[in-house]
């Protein structure tokens, strides 16, 4: 069932019963005291039918606040966990399209057009949320409690020593066995002048290992100008780590029969965080000057790939001073004339290119994903920091609030 939220004048109904109603949206209160005078008995008759269409709507009146939105479609997407799970779609006046379901905060398509006018989604993502249960790695997914890597599954905080789930090899990965990319969210639509969609997760003292009660809230929206913003807050009543980010695989030219090798990246970072065979960082902070790391100027992604063993799965350690959204990457392609742009709060960058894709997971027209098929930019906080002390800190502390934004903004050249 979809229920149609859009409401481009922000004018509050009642509830979604409204779409059968004789009040368009679009009309002024003058224009509907006239058209009630001209049209009195076809008033009371559609009137009469909104009652009934509303009545029969019960069940849905208890979404029907939180769903007067700004350019937001909600539809059902099935259930997992006992759970109702929802497909949000904000569109903005370019008719540029974020779909984001509160199944993982996932973002499951962004469509745009190329420089030929035809569009197609830049990030891999499935139509269904059975997709989603097949548990592909983390297309879209909001990451946490702890994006990337924590060593062994194991941290300590002061004298207490804490033991998480592991689920990538010895090591903890992207929040362990069942991250905030597999939970049902809490959403609401909210009512700012652009499409936007909170989600809000409670992550419970314990899950996963980690400690402390840590409420979530990770909040979308969707700018006139191609912006898409993600906004993330969170607070804990024990101290715990936290980093969170989203899971996004780009491929600009919108087809994996491309890959993204001839991508043209830059990342305004002159070191970066090497890492040992299962991928922690060994600790050192190393320069990128003279090596395939050296993304400073734009460069082409396959160009030096051949020299990093497995490809690009690293930590770049941006050059950007810490506090504001700042511009700290670039992503270019010829072919579809998209570029990319990536801001972030954070102190790093996890630039991975797509090397473990192995054509288990198909695109929605059936194509396999493979190798380099598709790229992530995870704005993030340096894997393994909670066993590295000279990498920025990563616990939150009761009291203290967690705040991070990123934007990735697309244009058409
Ligand atoms: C990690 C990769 C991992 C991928 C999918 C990335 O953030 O750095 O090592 O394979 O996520 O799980």
């Amino acid at each position: 069932m979809m229920f149609v939220i859009y409401s481009s004048q922000r004018e509050i109904i009642s509830n979604n019963c409204f779409l059968y109603s004789p009040f368009s949206i679009e009309h002024s209160l003058f224009e509907k005291l006239t058209f009630m005078k001209r049209n009195n008995f076809l008033l009371i008759t559609a009137l009469a039918i909104s009652v009934v269409a509303c009545n029969n709507n019960e069940e849905n009146k208890k979404e029907t606040k939180q769903e007067m939105k700004t350019g937001i479609v909600k539809s059902d997407w099935g259930t997992t966990d006992g759970k109702q799970v929802y497909l949000f779609t904000l569109t903005n006046k370019n008719g540029a399209q974020v779909k984001i379901s509160n199944y993982g905060g996932t973002i499951t398509s962004w469509i745009m057009p190329d420089k030929n006018g035809k569009t197609s989604s830049i990030v891999l993502g499935f139509d269904s949320l059975s997709g989603y249960l097949a548990k592909p790695p983390y297309f879209g997914a909001t990451i946490g409690r702890y994006g990337n890597r924590i060593a062994n599954g194991k941290f300590k905080i002061g004298n207490n020593e804490y033991t998480l789930a592991t689920n990538n090899g010895k090591n903890a990965l992207h929040g362990g066995l069942k991250g905030f990319d597999k939970v049902v969210w809490d959403a609401s639509p909210t009512t700012d002048s652009v499409a936007a969609l909170t989600l809000n997760y409670l992550s419970k003292d314990g899950e996963e290992g980690y400690p402390g009660n840590l409420k979530v809230s990770v909040a979308f929206s969707l700018s006139d100008d191609d912006e898409l913003m993600i906004e993330y807050n969170a607070e804990t009543d024990k101290p715990t780590p936290v980093n969170l980010t989203n899971h996004s695989y780009f491929n600009l030219t919108g087809d994996v029969s491309n890959t993204i090798l001839d991508h043209v990246l830059m990342i305004d970072a002159d070191h970066y965080t090497p890492v040992d065979s299962t991928l922690i960082p060994t600790g050192e902070i190393k320069a990128v000057k003279g090596t395939p790391f050296d993304f400073t100027k734009p460069e082409k992604i396959g160009a030096r790939i051949d020299q990093v063993p497995g490809g690009y799965d690293h930590n770049f350690v941006l050059n950007k001073k810490d506090g504001p959204l700042q511009l700290v990457a670039t992503l270019s392609d010829s072919l579809s004339g998209r570029k990319l742009e990536v801001y972030t709060m954070q102190p790093g960058l996890q630039f991975y290119s797509g090397n473990f894709l192995n054509g288990t997971f198909k695109t929605n027209d059936s194509k396999p994903i493979i190798k380099h098929d598709a790229m992530c930019l995870e704005t993030q906080h340096f894997p393994n920091s909670p066993n590295q002390p000279e990498f920025p800190s990563t616990i939150l502390k009761p009291g203290e609030k967690y705040h991070s934004v990123t934007k990735y903004k697309v244009s058409v050249q």
